[in-house]
């Protein structure tokens, strides 16, 4: 375990925001949690615990614990003849376990390929992307409660998941560190490409049948097509939730805009896509200072080289209330901004 006091947390997140941490911890294996209520005072500081910072927004220096995860492993812990339990530690890099899962044959999160972050952090925001959550695989989820100092499983049915959060990022956030996933995985080939995007990519390339192969590819080609590399644009994918509607407001949105687009979020709501309002709204490719937005995707929000996170959060307000005053629509941040208070978009 590595603890280091006020270090910057410049590495730790991709926005590359230099704010600082009170105490910046890394983790190698489980055990070492145990030994944090020895050397801190852990129950009069505030956790926050990072995959790899990939959603995240520091709005100012952290006053307590940030602590990265670095656990390692994938094992298989049961399978049978249609499915496989297959167990990853916290801090297995997202896109590689989605590889090896794929090579193994071991099906259900291809459309998942190319996420940035962590295992750990999977379950934490529910990733999603081409039609795919990755609710729909997750068996439970290992966690030491910082509070009773226990380690504990987690059944999919307590962490309250729904699109884009979970229980591990609201009630419980700064009160357990995740440290495995299991994921319930198919030997079936059952691949899922009704998303639109996806489904004419593949078609043009003449795939009619996909395999989770293609699937893979075709998601990766796509994602490095349309999204940024943190490394050389810092950003933390979509800055905002796509907002869900009532049926009868997109309806009459849909009057007004008939190419707006428009997916079906159970029986009587509906899901808009936030970059399609943002770039109505002219925000697409929009540099202001040292923030700005996508030249392919309006919805990411683009670092320039502001070396404050309220300046990002100052341009976020901006588009918020752009599409607030055009669409009526009140969008909520999906990046986790820290602190939570710091995101008062309606004041100018
Ligand atoms: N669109 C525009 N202008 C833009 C951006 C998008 O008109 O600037 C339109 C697109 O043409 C498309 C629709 O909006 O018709 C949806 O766009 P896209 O397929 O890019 O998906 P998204 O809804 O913007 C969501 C996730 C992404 C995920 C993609 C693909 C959220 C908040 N975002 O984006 O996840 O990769 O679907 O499934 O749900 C992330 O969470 O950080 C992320 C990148």
């Amino acid at each position: 375990m590595q603890c280091e006091r006020g270090a910057t947390l410049e590495d730790w997140n991709t926005f590359r925001i230099p704010a600082t941490a009170a105490y910046r911890i890394l983790c190698t294996h489980p055990d070492e949690l145990q030994l944090l209520p020895e050397i801190l005072p852990t129950a009069e500081l505030p956790l926050l615990v990072l995959g790899n910072g990939s959603n995240v927004l520091f709005t100012e220096n952290y006053p307590g614990i940030v602590l990265r995860a670095s656990f390692r492993g994938i094992r298989c812990v049961e399978e049978d003849p249609d499915s496989i339990c297959v167990e990853a530690a916290a801090g297995e890099s997202w896109h590689e376990f989605v590889h090896t899962c794929l090579q193994r044959g071991w099906h259900g999160l291809e459309n998942l390929a190319l996420i940035p972050g962590t295992v750990g952090a999977a379950p934490v925001h529910n990733i999603g992307a081409y039609g795919v959550e990755v609710a729909q695989c997750l068996e439970s989820v290992r966690v030491w409660d910082s509070v009773t100092h226990e380690f504990r499983w987690i059944p999919t049915t307590e962490l309250a998941l729904s699109y884009r959060t979970s229980a591990l990022r609201t009630a419980w956030l700064g009160k357990v560190v995740v440290t495995h996933v299991r994921f319930r995985l198919r030997r079936a080939v059952q691949p899922s490409w009704d998303y639109p995007e996806l489904k004419e990519y593949l078609t043009a390339l003449g795939i009619l049948k996909p395999t989770p192969e293609d699937i893979f590819h075709a998601v990766c080609a796509l994602r490095r097509r349309k999204l940024p590399d943190p490394t050389d644009f810092p950003n933390a994918g979509s800055f905002f939730r796509n907002p869900i509607v009532p049926v009868e407001h997109a309806e009459e949105l849909q009057r007004r805009y008939p190419t707006m687009p428009c997916f079906p979020h159970g029986d009587s709501a509906v899901k808009i896509p936030a970059g399609w309002l943002l770039e109505h709204c002219g925000w697409k490719n929009i540099r202001r200072g040292n923030v700005g937005t996508w030249k392919r995707h309006a919805l990411v929000v683009i670092n320039h080289g502001a070396t404050s996170g309220r300046e990002i959060l100052r341009f976020a307000a901006t588009l918020w209330r752009s599409v607030y005053n055009y669409f009526g629509i009140a969008l909520e941040p999906e990046v986790l901004i820290v602190p939570a208070v710091a995101w008062q978009p309606w004041e100018d």
